[in-house]
């Protein structure tokens, strides 16, 4: 029987397969519940620092397709008022599961908050991942100031804590590669990519603003796909592939391409915790087909710097595959 098991940050994980930050961690009886399903560990829901968050932009009369997207944007609340719940649920969840328990801050400064990442720690969170998304609105501000806000966080927040800290980010950087390169001087122990956002939307018959957000699909794999391979094979750090992940077809797809680990909350909330130990058990299927005891014997070895014809992770446009459908 072949060894699923993995190693992320210097944690080891029994499977690749990591709980998302989501309501599918929010509480004691949840995070037991997806020890119980087989995960190999769980992100804890994000407390907030969303300091625009708390103005209210019209999302009370905006549709949703979750409540819990009302809850994404609110939930900062929780840091003001709550932050005291989250180091229990931290604590609680060490005593009762054995997985490891990721927390989870989600960051659009380095002001304030950071004292709370060691409270984070002492209440024994095995790590910490941020959550970090600053959008640009400040025409004065270039590209390098935003991305300096990155490096502000991952300094000051390390410099508060031993554990390992990750950083979850977006896809929207000029030169993802160079930043990425900048965050490993900066000692981040895990990259996680990428999140994924509410949208903006316009209700054209009421002409209001709304916010929309729906569940992944499975076509957006290939972004997180791209870049774990792009990056994996020269980073000092471990990166965890997250959005559009549906079956173990697709964390077997991530990890040749390098990823230490994934991530899932659509697929769960769609299909249930169940899918965890098929997806193990497909995991595990490949792996005795294809001869790997351990995941290390395949992992990355169809990075960009290990495959034969690596070319097809820079192709974008105009290539065969488009004039096939033309
Ligand atoms: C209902 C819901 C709530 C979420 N809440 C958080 C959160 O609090 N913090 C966070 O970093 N990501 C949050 N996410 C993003 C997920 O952790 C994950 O990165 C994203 O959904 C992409 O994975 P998926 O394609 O499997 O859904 C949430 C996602 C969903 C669906």
């Amino acid at each position: 029987m072949p060894d699923c098991s993995t190693s992320y940050m210097g944690l080891r994980l029994r499977n690749p397969i990591i709980v998302a930050s989501s309501g599918l961690t929010r509480n004691i009886d949840h995070v037991m519940a997806c020890e119980r399903a087989g995960a190999g560990a769980v992100v804890l829901k994000s407390l907030f620092e969303e300091v625009l968050a708390r103005q209210d932009y019209g999302l009370k009369e905006s549709t949703v397709d979750h409540t819990e997207a009302y809850d994404y944007y609110y939930a900062h609340l929780e840091l003001l008022y709550g932050s005291k719940d989250y180091t229990d649920l931290i604590r609680e969840a060490k005593v009762k599961t054995s997985i490891p328990v990721i927390a989870s801050i989600n960051c659009v400064s380095a002001e304030w908050w950071p004292d709370f990442a060691a409270q984070v720690e002492a209440a024994g969170a095995d790590a910490l991942e941020l959550n970090v998304f600053a959008t640009a609105t400040d025409l004065t501000v270039d590209g390098r100031q935003m991305e300096e806000l990155y490096y502000r966080i991952l300094t000051t927040v390390k410099s508060k804590v031993g554990i390992p800290v990750a950083l979850k980010i977006s896809p929207y950087f000029s030169s993802l590669p160079n930043v990425a390169v900048e965050l490993g001087r900066r000692d981040l122990d895990g990259l996680v990519l990428f999140n994924r956002f509410t949208q903006p939307d316009i209700d054209i018959k009421e002409r209001k603003l709304k916010t929309t957000f729906t569940w992944s699909s499975a076509d957006e794999i290939h972004l997180p796909l791209r870049w774990t391979a792009m990056m994996s094979h020269y980073l000092p750090y471990d990166l965890c592939a997250s959005t559009g992940i549906k079956s173990a077809e697709d964390v077997i797809k991530l990890l040749l391409a390098g990823a230490s680990s994934v991530q899932l909350a659509s697929v769960l909330y769609q299909k249930g915790l169940d899918i965890i130990p098929e997806m193990v058990a497909g995991i595990t299927e490949w792996m005795t087909q294809q001869h790997y005891d351990r995941i290390d014997d395949f992992r990355g070895s169809l990075s960009f710097h290990r495959a034969d014809d690596a070319a097809h992770y820079l192709r974008s446009q105009f290539m065969e595959k488009i004039r096939e459908v033309e």
